[in-house]
């Protein structure tokens, strides 16, 4: 059969368009998505291995004073503490913009076997810290949170990146949801060893032994099987080599040279957009066709933690002890519920579509935490006592129920879309950058928030007045990015995507105002509440049909 290039679809024989999306998954597609996806296992793994803090074995072997039944660790010691986490997160944040600027000039390949390596190599320090020196057994485990900190911020910036880039568009939303599913697998896998591990008194050598295991697979995978990005080799005029990419991982499909030709052709139109300006620089991601995919992603990848998650991944020991349940099961019934909502994420995510999880994501939270001030504050009780009246009991029971709920509404929605969004709203020349953006915004809000700004509230008042803290940040923060600076993208193809970001700072010919983009994402915000969905790629097909995409 005949086939023609027309715009980036391949015309097969009169009528039958053969989109570039409908590459299907085969084995070679399926492995190098696994391997991004073992990306997310490290990053959930390490947010588990904080519990190490509390192992007595540990604490012994660092010199830090044992925790006494009951009993709070010291200031002191509670500050020594949360160095472990918060320079972990620092270093992330310090990383990102490394990989980003590596992945843009030197490929996504590069930046993954850097990534794997300084995790790989993070881990095994810490495992071995105090070995040779007793005296440098402390200064060696946070010299490893920093190496190993400095790669986590290199995996989240380029895994959602290249499993966005090289999986089939129809299961991007999908792979990214399975990105999230293994960091709460990783999160979960923790909890249980943790347990296990504790008894032992090489338990917490173990804990980080377990991190490297997946990151010298990632390396090694990456080394003997992973292709470099289809579209980044185009961008960078070796087109033979994206095609021999792009044929493997479309091995087996009906149409597969098509198929080839049109993702090729897609890309290429692209990049000859590209090739006409500059490369990109992070500045470019406040000004121009930057902008508003920027607005978008950064926030989108900040209020991914102000909804409040981390305080309970961080601190569900802590308050479900202080609501009198026994911690550590009622734990890992959280990190449970959160990986097995996750799996529920991966059927919805691309049915429902991406602003319709985040807009009816963001209300339920509103309302459930609005739910548990309310009730504490209008039965005045004093939900951390253990007088175990019928009354405070039920209180506690309701608390703990809407933690579990909330836990639910974040895995189906805010999980997985806290990394879609970034990784697929920026143009091509400036992926990396954009994406690397994202990740600082994360990392500030885990490390203000997470590490510290809830629990340090809560201490410091009470647990109503942080749930209405947090009520009020999730309104002012979190519903007005959903409302204002997120356009529904599902199905839209990483290169169609500036059509649904075609606006800028004052607008231009090419591209509409600022206002016009809130305008827009407000009303598509009004069909979502209205239940009546939003279709973005047959929006792009009916504007392109009219000609006024391809004057863009
Ligand atoms: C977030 C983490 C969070 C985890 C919980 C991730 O997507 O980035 O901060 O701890 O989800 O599942």
């Amino acid at each position: 059969m005949l086939a023609h290039k027309s715009d980036n679809r391949i015309v097969v024989g009169p009528s039958e368009p053969v989109e570039p999306e409908e590459r299907g998954l085969n084995s070679y597609t399926l492995t190098v998505l696994f391997t991004a996806i073992m990306g997310g296992l490290v990053f959930g793994l390490d947010i588990g291995t904080t519990a190490v803090l509390s192992m007595d074995y540990f604490r012994t072997a660092m010199e830090i004073p044992i925790m006494q039944p009951g009993a709070e660790d010291s200031i002191d010691v509670t500050n020594q503490l949360s160095l472990f986490a918060v320079l972990f997160h620092v270093s992330s944040l310090v990383g990102a913009p490394f990989a980003g600027q590596i992945s843009d000039k030197y490929g996504r390949k590069l930046v993954i076997i850097i990534a794997a390596t300084l995790f790989l190599a993070g881990a095994v320090w810490q495992s071995c810290a105090g070995l040779i020196s007793q005296d440098f057994a402390w200064a060696s485990i946070l010299l490893g949170r920093v190496v190993g900190g400095f790669g986590n911020g290199f995996i989240l910036t380029i895994m959602p990146v290249y499993a966005s880039e090289l999986s089939p568009a129809k299961y991007r939303g999908q792979t990214v949801t399975f990105f999230q599913l293994s960091i709460t697998a990783g999160i979960f896998i923790m909890a249980l060893a943790n347990n296990f591990l504790d008894e032992f008194v090489w338990g917490w050598r173990l804990a980080f032994v377990l991190q490297a295991f997946p990151c010298a697979l990632i390396l090694i995978l990456t080394l003997v099987v992973l292709p470099e990005s289809p579209r980044y080799l185009l961008l960078v005029d070796k087109e033979e080599s994206a095609r021999v990419a792009l044929n493997k991982l479309a091995k087996g499909c009906p149409n597969q040279t098509a198929i080839v030709d049109a993702e090729v052709s897609a890309a290429m139109e692209e990049i000859q957009r590209i090739k006409s300006v500059e490369e990109g620089t992070f500045l470019d991601l406040f000004r121009g066709e930057g902008y508003a995919p920027f607005l978008c992603g950064f926030m989108v990848a900040l209020s991914q933690n102000v909804t409040g998650v981390n305080w309970f991944m961080n601190y569900a020991t802590t308050i479900f002890d202080s609501l009198g349940y026994n911690k550590f099961a009622m734990d890992l019934v959280l990190k449970s519920l959160n990986m097995v909502a996750t799996i529920a994420a991966i059927f919805v995510v691309e049915k429902g579509g991406r602003k319709f999880l985040t807009v009816w994501g963001t209300l339920s939270v509103i309302v459930i935490f609005s739910l548990v001030a309310l009730v504490i504050v209008a039965t005045g009780v004093d939900v951390f006592s253990t007088t175990g009246d019928s009354q405070t009991s039920s209180v506690q029971l309701f608390t703990m129920i809407m933690i579990f709920i909330f836990q639910i509404v974040f895995a189906i929605s805010w999980g997985p879309l806290g990394w879609i969004v970034p990784g697929e709203v920026f143009p091509m020349r400036l992926r990396g950058k954009g994406m690397a953006m994202c990740v600082v915004a994360n990392m500030l809000t885990n490390i203000a928030l997470g590490d510290y700004g809830f629990q340090a509230l809560k201490v410091a008042t009470s647990l109503q007045f942080t749930v209405f803290i947090l009520v009020v940040m999730n309104v002012v923060i979190v519903l007005t990015t959903v409302v204002f600076l997120q356009p529904e993208t599902k199905g839209v193809s990483l290169e169609d995507m500036r059509h649904v970001f075609a606006y800028e700072r004052g607008g231009s010919e090419q591209r509409g105002t600022m206002s016009q983009f809130f305008k827009k994402n407000w009303i598509q915000t009004l069909r979502i509440l209205s239940f009546r969905g939003n279709d973005p790629k047959t929006e792009i097909l009916l504007m392109e049909n009219e000609n006024i995409v391809s004057s863009i």
